[in-house]
């Protein structure tokens, strides 16, 4: 047996074909939980599986997902993977992740936003994320996600009944977004007014209005992937503002997307914020963990922020703090970690994200 991989980067997809004691290999070490085998290593090896074919990759992967006895960092990049291959197979599972109210809440956001971006056309799954959207039991960021994902849903079957011509472009990044840009002709200043202005204080709660709470998102996330794919510093600068600082977004949700894009864009501007974001024990921690791996991503690119980043990485993956929840604490990390390898791999001169056992061959990955 071997499995065709494509491993996207910014530019280019690459494919490669693994032998299956390749994929054997994979396999056990994205599997091993005790310490041979390093977090860095494992995420690695979910890349590798990530980008194989659905048929050799989905029963690894749902494995991980419901057997991972140790890392929820892990678990949740699972669920991420599995909704970017947006394959239906794994809806059930996502379902049953994302109502589990003993998951997590950055795996169960992940379960959500995976389900959204599969955008299947079953009514368990709309009646799953409308229920997530009502749920008082639900953390806020999980019932935000839910109301994007149906929106993300609702729109991709009205494209898909109108066959429509202006069905969004696929994003540069090649990620599967949890909406679409806004219009590139928009001004940055009117992009950074829709992001930055107005009050969403309420976020989605029983006396919210949903439909309004989920306009307000749409629009907002709309503004920042117009931003990340214009690319400009002044737009790496506006997304920074919403991070942290004085006009920092009061959504958890839609501040780790805004940390996860600035690690797209890999823009040296945003590295003090990015610092700031990871050193901050209050700030929610799936927001922390998106700070964390931005960081690499954007010291990996830019040798000017390299001491800045790897010394605050280095920080915080050592750290016995921090916050008052161990798992969050193992979340920071391991993300802090995850970051520091991606980054020696680039000072090495490896370029290969990916784990390639026997070929070692150098590719271009890219994480979400
Ligand atoms: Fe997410
Ligand atoms: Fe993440």
């Amino acid at each position: 047996m071997s499995a065709a991989v494509d491993v996207e980067g910014t530019a280019a997809v690459v494919q490669l074909t693994l032998p299956s004691s390749s994929v054997a290999d994979i396999t056990q070490k994205l599997h091993d939980a005790t310490e041979a085998t390093p977090i860095a290593l494992r995420h690695r090896c979910l890349f590798s599986m990530r980008n194989m074919a659905t048929d050799i990759a989905f029963p690894v992967l749902a494995q991980t997902l419901d057997s991972e006895p140790r890392s929820q960092l892990l678990r949740h990049e699972v669920a991420y993977a599995l909704g970017q291959m947006r394959s239906e197979k794994a809806s059930a599972m996502l379902r049953e992740v994302a109502t589990n109210p003993n998951e997590h809440a950055m795996v169960r956001h992940e379960a959500a936003e995976a389900l959204g971006a599969i955008a299947d056309t079953s009514e368990e799954t709309t009646q799953t994320l409308q229920a997530l959207v009502k749920s008082p039991e639900a953390p806020r960021e999980l019932r935000e996600t839910a109301a994007l994902a149906i929106r993300r849903m609702n729109k991709r079957k009205a494209e898909a009944l109108t066959e429509s011509a202006n069905a969004a472009a696929p994003s540069p990044y090649l990620s599967v977004d949890p909406a679409d840009p806004l219009d590139p002709s928009t001004s940055t200043e009117t992009l950074e007014q829709t992001l930055l202005g107005g009050d969403d204080e309420g976020g989605i709660s029983a006396d919210a209005n949903a439909e309004d709470v989920a306009n307000d998102l749409e629009r907002r996330y709309g503004a920042i992937f117009a931003l990340r794919d214009r690319g400009s510093d002044d737009c790496a600068r506006v997304l920074c503002r919403s991070l942290v600082g004085d006009v920092r977004n009061p959504s958890a949700l839609l501040r780790h997307e805004v940390a996860y894009v600035l690690g797209q864009m890999e823009n040296a501007e945003a590295t003090d914020t990015l610092v700031a974001c990871l050193s901050d024990d209050d700030e929610h921690v799936m927001v922390r963990h998106e700070a964390a791996e931005a960081l690499g991503a954007v010291a990996a690119s830019n040798s000017t922020c390299r001491d800045v980043a790897r010394s605050a990485l280095e920080r915080f993956r050592s750290s016995a703090e921090t916050t008052a929840d161990a798992v969050d604490a193992l979340i920071v990390r391991e993300s802090c970690e995850v970051a520091l390898d991606l980054l020696a791999r680039e000072e090495r001169g490896e370029f290969e994200y990916v784990y390639i056992p026997d070929t070692k061959r150098s590719v271009s990955g890219k994480r979400e």
